[in-house]
């Protein structure tokens, strides 16, 4: 089987990019299908691309996609002339082995996922002979999350071609009913909008899109490639306002509590603001931004405090005061003065931010601290694991810390970490123009909290996903699933425990609120629950160390083995016909660089400047160092930029193809500099 290689530089590519268009009588996708069934909450995808190929001669042929980064990839495999090739989920250290040995054996190994905002990419290819067929068929799982009072199910279309079955499907279960439902996204723009069709009933509801090859052609992101978009579907469901919704079946539960007749706790929020030099331009234009609105979404009886911070700690005032319209006033002309300048003291910053809140503890409220950083510690204490050990005692379990990474400067891991140990979250800020609307949409999901200390009960049930939540939002959702023990629905007995203002409430049983799930043998709960599990595991993990950690991880791994999931703890071996290269996927960590093994081309450019172990031979690159090599951090400044070169790379060794391919990362790049 000849592969040819193209031997080219980047800026030759670049220059030939024009003239070199894919062959499109090479190869064809006569059929790509995306099915989506939501059932209790959970979505399970299945994307199914059949290739055929047209010359007479082989051909490799590439199956390239994009999923959501909150899913996990439990099945993939391809059908070859009569033969399927099942994918086989692996520790990844084992996998890692499998991948050395081929490269050791002088197959080029392959190719993992990289990172955009909210999608991952799968990428495989495969040599396929003259006049034949193959059928890719990828699956992915993902629990739908809540966020301000909506479930979003992402759907990527990147078909790279006109297709001319073409066919998106989505169907949605559910018990309690929609309160409603929408499709968004640019796949829902101009032509393409009258390819979709959107029906419900009481309990399910159904989106087809089914696009023709011209309308294919016809949307804001499409082109002679055919389309390149998102569907979104949007929706909710109705809420009794009890207990919520719980479900069974085959022994395992999943619970649904998202009340939403509360009154709002008044909350204590301090924001602790780096404004060091890196965040100079346009990120703390965005950021004063984002204050200046956020403060007018304050309730008057919110007490609020205000930080900003570079080597030194500036306080708006030292203590929380009311948020009523005089403080108010003069806090928005604070943060719009914010300047940019000096270092780094995280520590010291989030120490007086959380010193604020314990000085202002006040019965029946709900306190937050949110810090903003766009960098790494470099004033005062700047050992990370010194940072989060004082954080922790200084918060002491008291208030979550929300941590929000501006752009790729951060250390994202320690921001995670800091925010995982003191019930927080961390997300990421992308550097982009709607910067400080993703800073004010983050504030909008914490703005309500209606309940504090949540404690969830189950009588009955064992194996308990996470039970206790120090604090409630409207428009989120809690989930926790388990096993009802000896399969006894009798005995088993959900409550919601939590302190709603000054009140202990008591959520429980009535009569409607266990359903038990129609269809037969369904496992769906049960991958529910090991889906949470892993998702938990992998938060305590990051937050342990010692064997404790090497418990959970070990934990981790044997759940995503046993439900087959995709996880930073597993890879897929891609397996394929005798004599092909062997592909490994991984899952890339929130926060990791994109990492990529390179492909066996030789590229000037990149021996140059991304490569520094690999050496030429005779027969081409060899690489004799086989590691992943991750983009270094100056690199990573400019991180789309960086994918965008290492999306180059790969050209050589996917032929024409991937050259569409291409013009979409330098889309992408260049929005993303924007
Ligand atoms: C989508 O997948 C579901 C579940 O596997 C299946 O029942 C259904 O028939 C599929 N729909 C289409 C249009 O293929
Ligand atoms: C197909 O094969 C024939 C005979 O082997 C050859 O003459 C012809 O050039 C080939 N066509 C293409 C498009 O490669
Ligand atoms: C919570 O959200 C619902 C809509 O989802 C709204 O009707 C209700 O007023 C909100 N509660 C508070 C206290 O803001
Ligand atoms: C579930 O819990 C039981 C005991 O309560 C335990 O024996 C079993 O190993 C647990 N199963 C899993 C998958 O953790
Ligand atoms: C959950 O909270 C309850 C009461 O607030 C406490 O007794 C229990 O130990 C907590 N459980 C965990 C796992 O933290
Ligand atoms: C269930 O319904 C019956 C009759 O309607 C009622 O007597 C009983 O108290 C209800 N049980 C619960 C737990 O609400």
């Amino acid at each position: 089987m000849e592969r040819s290689v193209v031997q080219i530089t980047l800026f030759g590519l670049l220059l030939s990019l024009a003239s070199t268009l894919p062959n499109k009588d090479d190869w064809d996708i006569y059929s790509f299908h995306i099915n989506s069934t939501v059932t209790s909450r959970y979505a399970t995808t299945v994307i199914t691309s059949r290739v055929a190929n047209r010359m007479n001669e082989s051909k490799e042929i590439e199956f390239h996609v994009r999923i959501p980064k909150n899913a996990f990839i439990s099945k993939f495999r391809m059908f070859i002339d009569g033969q399927v090739y099942d994918g086989v989920v692996k520790a990844k250290e084992q996998a890692q082995q499998q991948y050395s040995e081929a490269v050791s054996r002088g197959e080029s190994a392959g190719l993992v996922s990289s990172v955009g905002r909210t999608l991952e990419e799968f990428k495989t290819s495969v040599t396929v002979a003259a006049h034949k067929k193959v059928t890719f068929e990828l699956t992915y799982e993902e629990l739908m999350k809540r966020t301000r009072g909506k479930y979003e199910l992402q759907i990527h279309a990147r078909p790279m071609q006109p297709v001319s079955d073409f066919k998106v499907d989505v169907h949605i279960q559910e018990e309690a009913g929609f309160s409603f439902i929408d499709v968004k996204g640019g796949l829902s723009t101009k032509a393409l909008a009258n390819a979709i069709t959107k029906t419900h009933t009481d309990k399910e509801a159904w989106v087809y899109f089914y696009p023709t090859v011209d309308q294919q052609k016809m949307c804001d992101s499409c082109s002679d490639q055919g389309m390149n978009g998102d569907l979104v579907i949007i929706y909710d469901v109705n809420r009794d306002n009890g207990l919520g919704h719980i479900k069974k079946s085959d022994r395992y539960f999943v619970h649904h509590f998202a009340p939403s007749d509360l009154p709002r706790v008044p909350k204590n929020v301090v924001f602790v603001i780096d404004q060091s030099g890196s965040m100079s331009g346009r990120k703390i234009l965005q950021t004063r931004t984002a204050l200046i609105h956020i403060l007018n979404d304050l309730a008057e009886d919110d007490h609020f405090g205000l930080i900003t911070f570079d080597g030194n700690i500036l306080h708006w005032k030292r203590e929380l005061v009311q948020a009523n319209s005089k403080n108010l006033e003069s806090a928005k002309n604070f943060a719009s003065n914010i300047q940019a300048r000096g270092s780094t003291d995280i520590n010291e910053a989030v120490l007086q931010g959380a010193r604020m809140l314990n000085d202002h503890s006040r019965e029946g409220s709900a306190s937050i601290l949110i810090l903003l950083t766009d960098g790494d510690p470099t004033s005062g204490v700047t050992n990370l694991e010194n940072i989060q050990s004082n954080v922790r005692q200084a918060i002491a379990g008291k208030f979550p810390l929300y941590c929000l990474g501006f752009g790729f400067d951060v250390d994202f891991k320690f921001l995670e970490k800091m925010s995982l140990q003191n019930n927080g979250v961390a997300r990421r800020i992308y550097e982009d123009s709607d910067a400080d609307l993703q800073l004010k949409g983050f504030y909008e999901e914490v703005a309500t909290p209606l309940l504090t200390d949540v404690t969830m009960i189950y009588v009955g049930g064992t194996n308990l996903t996470q039970t206790n939540f120090s604090q409630y939002y409207n428009g989120s959702e809690i989930v926790v699933a388990g096993e009802i023990t000896d399969n006894n629905i009798e005995t088993f007995t959900p409550q919601v425990v939590a302190i709603s203002s000054n009140r202990r409430i008591i959520f429980s049983k009535s009569n409607k609120t266990v359903e038990s799930t129609g269809t037969v043998s369904d496992d769906r709960i049960q991958r529910v629950w090991a889906y949470l599990t892993v998702k938990q595991l992998l938060d305590k993990e990051l937050q342990l160390s010692g064997p404790e950690k090497e418990k959970v991880k070990k934990e981790a791994l044997e759940l995503s083995l046993k439900y087959s999931f995709v996880t930073p703890l597993t890879s897929m071996v891609v397996t394929k016909p005798p004599g092909e290269n062997t592909d490994v996927l991984h899952k890339p960590k929130e926060g990791e660089t994109p990492q990529r093994w390179q492909p066996r081309v030789d590229h000037s450019f990149s021996r140059q400047y991304l490569a520094p172990s690999s050496r030429r031979s005779s027969g081409g690159v060899i690489h004799d160092n086989p590691v992943w090599r991750p983009l270094s951090r100056q690199l990573n400044h400019h991180s789309h930029l960086a994918s965008d070169v290492m999306g180059k790379q790969s050209i050589g060794r996917y032929g024409g193809y991937s050259l569409s391919g291409i013009s979409n990362t330098r889309t992408r790049a260049v929005q993303g500099m924007m």
